[in-house]
């Protein structure tokens, strides 16, 4: 038998076995009493009774094992045009100092602290401070509206917010604080102080007695000791979208995010301690928690901390320089970042400039890989291109080539095959499982494995409704998709409305929600349309109220306004067309599917059950005018 199948029919046939033994790596103040605790099924805990601190596994255990002169961060920001590196030694004492910081504003065990930061150190140090605490981390990433943050304030209801005075996208500087100071105007709950880290590119303008300088807060801090937590305490609340404009707090326990991450790191990334890993993401997406933060640090690697783009910052060459300057060994970023850099540089001219001898893989995910930008990649790096499929509620891989395990032959399209822990299979609308290359529900027998999502934070009936419900016995992804006859799954679309755009997932329910509030909107749809660059844009559908005579392109530049104030610009929500009618089936369904394979100028059914045929023709006519229908 391979190495890769006996390794998952071993997590399969006795994951308490398999992940007791990848425990012994992490550092524990008290062993678990149960490995796996299925107690309350179908809910699962794991090293339940275990107590640790996730801080101490990422830093000081390091620090205390002989690796503190190592770097643990490199900040790289062609943003500033700053580099600055910390050693393990200065990570830990920063974050200790900031932990001081937030202990004497009153954060302790178990409470929440908000942290809107873009991708500076601090971002890191902060996050670190809350798990040093027992505290939970929500960190808010900063392309999200006023509106959006003030959910999460409502929900998350933190002690203490940490936000920098800005953040810096190309051409433009946004000042993150009078978004914040909106946000907390906006929530009916109030943090009792926050911490603003002020940035000379803007300050901020304080609120005396509630707002405190990042600087001062350290310098009057003294370093904090670690806390042991229980191992199913939360470490964080991270914010995804949901089929609604509320979105789900995923919550991450501490051990078992320990033991999946550190194990990740050398099986699935092939990466050792002492190594150069980067995920070039954002600290506001769960790629960032997990391959920014976290698991790099777990592993005694050195994690990149990149704040720019992949192209325009200066140029499509800037991941070359990255990997170049800093040796890195293993790059794992989203695909639609290879291709904006394939878009300005075809021919991968800019390579040539850098040596990446040392550079070993590629790792994508977030979003379908589309085989020209595989075999792109392949082509111009000459190192295996890994695509892998996982998902904020998972918080690490549920498919990928292991390198560190066994390199399998790659399939176009297919992220290969299960992690251990991760019992895949495809269901038809009954639950009953399909054949071989038959489409259906992707899901995953439970319990799930360590490191994925024990709860939804504030609504464990909205976590059972969401994802345990509709198959008894599994987790439902919300992804549709196949498993050939050699056992490699493929992940084709989603199966309610969350569309992938620019690798940010997000819900194009949530934009209806802000649509249907203008006061001339009678009827409204979005759908993702397929988009060259970002995988997939919105595009919302409007029927005007009755009487409205006012011009729709005005209309238009309402509603796109409305979605960038109330989500936020990482919607990317810029093209709407006016519709007489939207089609919907008999019983009054709104036919999202076809609109959207209409826009995409792909090959399209008549409904049976459509209740009115001749409004698609229009609907088609009104998407060639802003560029979509085009087969
Ligand atoms: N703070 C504030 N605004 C932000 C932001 C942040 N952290 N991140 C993005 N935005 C804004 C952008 O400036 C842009 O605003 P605009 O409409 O005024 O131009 C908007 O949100 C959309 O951003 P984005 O989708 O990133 O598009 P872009 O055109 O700026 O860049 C790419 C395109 C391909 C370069 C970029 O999407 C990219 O690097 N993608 C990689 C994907 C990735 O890292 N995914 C993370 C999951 S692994
Ligand atoms: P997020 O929670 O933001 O990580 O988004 C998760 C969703 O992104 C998944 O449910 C998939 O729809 C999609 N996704 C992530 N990785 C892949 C992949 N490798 N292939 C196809 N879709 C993916």
């Amino acid at each position: 038998m391979s190495s890769y199948n006996a390794l998952h029919q071993s997590s399969l046939a006795d994951p308490e076995e398999f992940w007791s033994r990848a425990a012994e790596s992490v550092h524990w103040y008290k062993r678990w009493d149960r490995v796996l605790d299925d107690s309350d099924k179908p809910f699962y805990r794991w090293f339940s009774g275990g107590e640790l601190n996730t801080c101490y596994n990422a830093l000081d255990l390091h620090c205390d094992t002989g690796r503190g002169e190592q770097d643990a961060l490199i900040y790289d920001s062609p943003m500033t045009g700053q580099v600055k590196k910390f050693t393990y030694f200065e990570l830990r004492d920063e974050v200790a100092t900031f932990a001081g910081a937030l202990a004497n504003r009153g954060v302790g065990k178990g409470d929440r602290v908000i942290v809107y930061m873009p991708m500076v150190p601090e971002a890191l140090i902060a996050v670190l401070a809350c798990a040093r605490l027992g505290a939970v981390h929500s960190v808010v990433f900063g392309g999200f509206a006023s509106n959006e943050l003030a959910v999460r304030i409502d929900d998350a209801t933190p002690k203490v917010i940490v936000a920098a005075s800005c953040g810096l996208e190309p051409g433009r500087t946004i000042d993150y604080k009078p978004l914040l100071d909106e946000a907390i105007n906006l929530a009916r709950h109030k943090p009792s102080s926050t911490i603003i880290l002020q940035r000379e590119q803007s300050r901020a303008s304080m609120v005396s007695g509630r707002d405190f300088d990042w600087q001062e807060v350290v310098a009057a801090a003294t370093p904090h000791p670690c806390v042991p937590v229980l191992a199913t305490d939360p470490l964080y609340i991270l914010y995804t979208s949901g089929t609604t404009g509320e979105p789900k707090g995923v919550v991450r326990d501490n051990g078992g995010h320990v033991v999946a991450l550190k194990w990740s790191m050398a099986n699935i990334y092939d990466v050792q301690p002492g190594e150069v890993y980067w995920a070039a993401s954002d600290v506001g997406w769960v790629v960032g928690h997990s391959y920014i933060i976290y698991a790099p640090l777990f592993a005694g690697s050195t994690t990149v901390l990149f704040e720019g783009k992949p192209v325009g910052t200066p140029d499509a060459g800037v991941f070359w320089r990255v990997i170049a300057d800093h040796d890195v060994k293993c790059l794992f970023t989203a695909p639609t970042a290879f291709r904006a850099i394939r878009k300005e540089d075809p021919d991968g001219r800019l390579l040539k400039n850098y040596d990446l001898s040392g550079y070993r893989s590629l790792f994508l995910a977030g979003e379908r890989l589309d085989p020209d930008t595989l075999k792109w990649a392949q082509e111009k790096l000459g190192v295996p291109v890994v695509d892998h499929w996982w998902q904020t509620e998972t918080g690490w891989p549920i498919c990928s080539n292991l390198l560190g395990v066994e390199v399998l032959p790659v399939k176009e399209g297919s992220p290969t095959k299960p992690a251990p822990g991760w019992d895949m299979q495809v269901l038809d609308d009954n639950g009953k499982p399909v054949g071989a290359n038959e489409i259906g529900a992707l899901v995953a027998k439970l319990p799930l494995p360590p490191g994925t999502f024990p709860t939804l934070w504030n609504a464990r009936e909205r976590h059972f409704d969401a994802y345990l419900k509709d198959y008894p016995g599994y987790y439902k992804t919300s992804d549709a998709g196949f498993i050939d006859e050699d056992g490699y799954v493929f992940v084709m679309s989603r199966t309610d409305d969350i569309i992938n755009v620019a690798g940010h997932r997000l819900s194009t329910g949530a934009m209806e929600e802000v649509l249907a509030d203008h006061p001339d909107v009678a009827e409204c749809a979005v759908c993702g349309v397929a988009d060259q660059l970002k995988g997939q844009l919105p595009v919302g559908f409007l029927v005007l109220n009755a009487g409205v005579e006012r011009d729709p392109s005005v209309v238009v530049t309402e509603v796109v306004t409305m979605v960038r104030d109330r989500i936020g610009p990482v919607a990317a929500f810029k093209q709407a067309v006016v519709v007489k009618r939207l089609p919907k089936t008999r019983s009054g369904k709104v036919l999202r599917g076809t609109m959207q394979k209409i826009a995409d100028g792909s090959q399209w059914k008549m409904p049976a059950t459509i209740d009115d045929p001749v409004i698609l023709d229009e609907i088609a006519e009104m998407l060639r005018t802003i560029g979509y229908a085009r087969s």
